[in-house]
């Protein structure tokens, strides 16, 4: 085991463990101090942000998670330069923020692409269609798990649930939702990526840089025309409870999966025509937003191969 002195030498300790062979290459995660300092320009800019954003707590550190963002605008990774810089603004060690830092995953440790493309793979985006897409999504990008294109533009991440099961199979560019999506359509979504065309999320603001993402995460404000406007919630199926708990009527048919037709079983209460507490439901489709009532066109859709499981492509 190495320790780390305060001017960054590397030390091995005496005694029985420094006998031997030592591994080479091996990275413990350990952050190498000092980190170097940022220019003094960068470095003046990143403290009248970094004031903005402490102002607005009570309490200095809580400022940590907008901080750490900040920094990660500034080059794309939270570097050790800019965890150094979150200790010193906020009086915390670097121990205490790299600790933060490496708990959430949208902290990148490492240089990656102008877009984030996350696959959920968690469970039920991954009987979706998830697993495949991102087994796809490797093979096309020529990448694997958190690693990025030669261009520089994509890097790809398996993601867990991010609360859009009615929209499955998820992916997100930059924390934005494009739902519903295929082996196609991700295909597709990643290769406009990658040429520069204009892509729109299905929901919610415009896309921007991972950068530019950053920075609006860490309390600045969106000024690009139409982005505070944008819309975009949960859908359907992930309210019930909510509307249920206000003591709504919750859509309480069953539809079968992916608007194929199919007619609900008889006896359920679709096709008895009754909600789940027993009052007269109504099938507008319009309340059936979710992906498993019916699929949407979304921008990044393949209009021929309608959502759904997806499959490896020849079968
Ligand atoms: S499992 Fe993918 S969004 Fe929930």
């Amino acid at each position: 085991m190495t320790t780390t002195t305060p001017s960054g030498q590397g030390v091995q300790p005496q005694g029985p463990q420094s006998q031997g062979p030592q591994p080479q290459g091996v990275s413990l995660g350990m952050p190498q101090l000092p980190a170097p300092d940022y220019p003094d320009d960068v470095r003046a800019r990143l403290e009248a942000d970094a004031r903005e954003v402490v102002a607005r707590y009570p309490d200095s550190r809580s400022a940590l998670l907008p901080l750490l963002h900040l920094v990660q605008s500034e080059e794309g990774h939270v570097t050790r330069t800019g965890q150094r810089f979150c200790a010193e603004v906020l009086g915390l060690t670097t121990a205490e923020v790299t600790a933060v830092a490496t708990f959430y995953s949208m902290y990148r440790r490492r240089p990656g692409g102008d877009y984030q493309v996350g696959v959920c793979t968690n469970t039920l985006c991954a009987v979706m269609g998830g697993d495949a897409i991102f087994e796809a999504l490797q093979e096309h990008l020529g990448v694997g798990n958190g690693e990025t294109t030669d261009d520089g533009k994509v890097t790809l991440e398996h993601i867990e649930c991010n609360a859009a099961c009615d929209f499955a199979p998820v992916v997100m560019v930059n924390w934005e939702f494009f739902d519903n999506q295929t082996v196609q359509s991700a295909k597709g979504l990643v290769d406009d990526l990658r040429a520069g065309a204009r892509v729109e999320p299905t929901r919610g603001a415009p896309l921007c840089t991972f950068k530019d993402t950053s920075r609006i995460l860490a309390g600045f404000p969106d000024e690009r025309p139409g982005a505070v406007e944008a819309g975009g919630t949960a859908g359907h199926a992930s309210l019930t409870g909510l509307r249920l708990a206000k003591g709504e009527a919750g859509p309480a048919r069953v539809v079968h999966p992916r608007g194929s037709g199919t007619p609900a079983a008889a006896g359920t209460p679709a096709a008895s025509g009754d909600s789940r507490d027993g009052s007269p439901h109504d099938p507008s489709p319009t309340e059936h937003l979710s992906s498993h009532d019916a699929p949407q066109d979304t921008a990044a859709s393949d209009p021929d191969h309608p959502a759904g499981p997806a499959a490896e492509e020849g079968e």
